[in-house]
């Protein structure tokens, strides 16, 4: 007995003298917290946003930090992320997204090949294939949304808009991409709808791995329950899947998965596919229901579209803008690379850093560019204008330490593994805020109410998500 703890402690004291190190002169500033092996990763899950710019004050644009046994390379100057961003030879992608598929989809693919993948994807939901998605997108927005409202005209319904908007949109996209027409034998949007919001509950401590007991249970049936939901999705061709889905299936066939493995990659194609638009049209309503002036202006943007148009390419910059801005202060995904080879970093400003390797590398846009003062001022506030030029143009000048940026918001990413559904995506919010804005009465149900705190659990993870709601009430829009 003696013996053993003696060699449970020697092990320990080992693993900490290996796992523990000192900053050598090449390294960024290091910080590993008090904790040992834990270092920072309370205060990271807590509130990352916070937690950064804390680090950022101590330690300048770029530094290390010890989470949970690992070393991140937090680099927080935009005129440097290129460095990042286009080293993917010795920056990988891949290895950081499977820890996180197997932590929140227990996913492990077998002869995973995601440049082709990667094709794939970008050829159904970019150039033509685009405006077909649009248009199905848009028929079930609008049959969804014409269900949702109150019978009689006269009466107003009271909802949170959090729901309303996450609700209709995840159904849309669901029946779209997912599931053919409403209302035949296919699964029901609603019941994918209820249980997914329980799997997003628990989506960042699954990330962390820090479920608690309970949580692990709730988390394991949630997601039982989900991939039963979705075993027949994208299967045969008379369910009505997108053709998108039916070629994933038949790449995942194709690498060797079996069909427990193709359920769990389904699920986790609804996550990448409507886990963000739903929250981002929130905001994007929320910011303009509390500044009238913006909607003032986005409405009379949208008086001079016509419905059919909204099928194809528009030119709404006044839209565009105010998205931009919703973009700007509640998208804030870390982008993660592992460093799988020894790598110096040149800084814009001529700073040369060693990435060691086995790091991680993590990029916080939110912090900069997003939310930086020097680069927006007043950055807290909702300005839907700041990305338009005063003739109206789009405004792409933005600058820091006098030189201009190429990235000054980054809400999809960017290079190689940037958002391909970037455009479905805003295709799809702007019908969604269209048909919302010119079909139906919505307002505040307290006109003075202001827009409710961010999730801060959730920096991270895409967009941001509310604590609470906001309420609302709406009704059809009478037509005389
Ligand atoms: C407002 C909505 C959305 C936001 C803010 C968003 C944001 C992002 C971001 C930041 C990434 C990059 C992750 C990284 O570099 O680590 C990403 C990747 C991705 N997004 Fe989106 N996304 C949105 C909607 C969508 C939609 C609607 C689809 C598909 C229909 C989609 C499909 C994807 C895919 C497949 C990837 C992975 C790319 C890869 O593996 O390299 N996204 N998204």
């Amino acid at each position: 007995m003696i013996w053993t703890i003696f060699l449970l402690v020697q092990a320990v004291l080992l693993y900490f003298f290996v796992t523990n190190r000192s900053r050598s002169k090449s390294d960024p500033p290091l910080d590993k917290g008090v904790i040992p092996w834990l270092g920072h990763a309370l205060e990271f899950g807590k509130d990352a946003y916070k937690f950064l710019n804390r680090m950022k004050l101590k330690h300048g644009n770029i530094f290390t930090v010890r989470v949970a046994g690992r070393y991140v390379t937090v680099l927080l100057d935009p005129h440097s992320y290129d460095a990042v961003i286009n080293d993917s030879h010795s920056l990988d992608f891949s290895r950081y997204a499977q820890v996180l598929m197997e932590r929140i989809f227990n996913l492990r693919l077998p002869h995973h090949q995601p440049a082709k993948e990667k094709t794939m994807m970008k050829k159904h939901f970019l150039g033509m294939n685009l405006s077909a998605l649009t248009s199905t997108s848009s028929r079930h927005l609008q049959a969804l949304l014409k269900a949702e409202m109150p019978q009689n005209q006269k009466d107003w319904k009271e909802e949170g808009l959090f729901n309303f908007s996450y609700s209709l949109l995840f159904k849309a996209g669901y029946l779209t991409l997912f599931g053919g027409e409403q209302n035949n034998n296919s699964t029901d949007p609603s019941s994918i709808y209820e249980e997914y919001k329980k799997f997003d509950g628990l989506l960042t401590k699954m990330a962390r791995g820090t479920l608690k007991p309970e949580e692990k249970r709730k988390a394991q049936s949630v997601r039982l329950r989900l991939w039963e939901l979705l075993a027949p999705a994208g299967l045969t061709e008379d369910m009505g899947a997108s053709p998108w889905l039916q070629a994933y299936r038949r790449l995942l066939q194709e690498e060797g998965a079996d069909e427990e493995t193709q359920k769990k990659a389904v699920l986790m194609q609804l996550w990448a596919t409507q886990g963000n638009v739903g929250p981002a049209a929130f905001w994007l309503l929320g910011y303009l229901l509390t500044n009238p002036e913006a909607l003032t202006a986005v409405k009379r943007e949208m008086e001079t579209l016509e419905t059919s148009l909204l099928d194809r390419p528009v030119n709404t910059p006044v839209f565009d803008s105010a998205l931009e801005e919703t973009l700007r202060l509640t998208a804030a995904p870390f982008i993660t690379r592992e460093v799988v080879q020894e790598k110096t970093l040149h800084m814009a400003d001529g700073q040369e850093y060693l990435l060691r390797k086995g790091d991680r590398v993590c990029l916080f846009p939110f912090s900069s560019p997003q939310m930086d003062p020097e680069i927006h001022l007043e950055p807290q506030k909702f300005k839907y204008d700041r990305f338009l030029n005063e003739d109206g143009s789009v405004k792409r000048d933005f600058y820091k330490g006098g030189r201009r940026l190429k990235y000054y918001t980054m809400p999809w990413g960017a290079g190689t593994n940037g958002c391909v559904g970037k455009q479905f995506a805003i295709n799809t919010i702007r019908q969604f805020v269209y048909m919302v804005l010119t079909n139906c009465d919505l307002e505040l149900c307290d006109p003075n109410a202001q827009m409710p705190e961010v999730n801060a659990s959730r920096y991270g993870f895409g967009m941001l998500q509310p604590v609470g709601d906001l309420l609302v009430r709406y009704k059809l829009r009478s037509t005389h």
